[in-house]
C-alpha cells in the first residue's frame, strides 16, 4: 500500500508497526543515497590525491571508503528488513543523497581533507537528526544503527580534521 509519500513495502511478518516502517523506510532511503555518495567521494580522493603526506592519506581515504561501504550494507539491509525496496543504484542515490556534489577537480591532500570532512560533518549531522525521528517514531532498532553509524562518522571526522587543526 502506497502512503502519501509513495512509499510501498513487501508483505513481511515484521512485527513493526506498517506507519512507522513505512517513515523509517522513506528516511533509510536518504542515508543510503547518502552512504553509497560518501563511499565514492572517499574513492574519489583516493585516487586522485597528490601531494604531503601522500601514502597516509591515500590509505586514509580507501579505509574511509571501505568503513562507508558497511554503512551501505547495514542501512539497505534494515531497510528491506522492515520489508522496504532498496534504492540502491548510482542514479537512484544522486537523487536521494543529502551531500553536496564532491568537485571532481580536486588533487592537493589538504583540499581533499577538507572537503571530505565537509561532507562527513553534514552526514553526521543528518544522522543525528535521523536518530531523533526514529526515536520520536518509536523504532529503537533504526535508531540503534544510526547511532552507530553516527558514532563512527565522528571518528572519521576527526581522523579527517587532525590534519589541519593546530
Ligand atoms: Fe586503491
Amino acid at each position: 500500500m502506497a502512503t502519501k509519500t509513495g512509499v510501498t513495502l513487501h508483505s513481511t511478518k515484521n512485527p513493526q508497526n506498517e506507519n512507522q516502517r513505512k517513515s523509517m523506510v522513506e528516511l533509510l532511503q536518504k542515508h543510503l543515497g547518502t552512504a553509497i555518495d560518501l563511499s565514492y567521494q572517499a574513492k574519489q580522493a583516493h585516487w586522485n590525491v597528490k601531494g604531503m603526506n601522500f601514502i597516509a592519506v591515500h590509505k586514509l581515504f580507501d579505509q574511509l571508503h571501505e568503513e562507508t561501504e558497511e554503512y551501505v550494507d547495514k542501512i539497505a539491509e534494515r531497510l528491506t528488513a522492515m520489508g522496504g525496496q532498496a534504492r540502491g543504484t548510482v542514479q537512484a542515490s544522486s537523487e536521494n543523497t543529502l551531500l553536496d556534489p564532491y568537485p571532481l577537480d580536486l588533487v592537493k591532500s589538504e583540499d581533499h581533507l577538507k572537503r571530505l570532512a565537509d561532507s562527513f560533518a553534514k552526514w553526521s549531522g543528518a544522522v543525528k537528526e535521523g536518530i531523533e525521528e526514529s526515536d520520536e517514531a518509536g523504532d529503537d532498532l533504526t535508531s540503534d544503527l544510526l547511532t552507530e553509524v553516527g558514532r563512527g562518522l565522528d571518528i572519521s571526522l576527526y581522523f579527517l580534521e587532525s590534519h589541519f587543526q593546530a
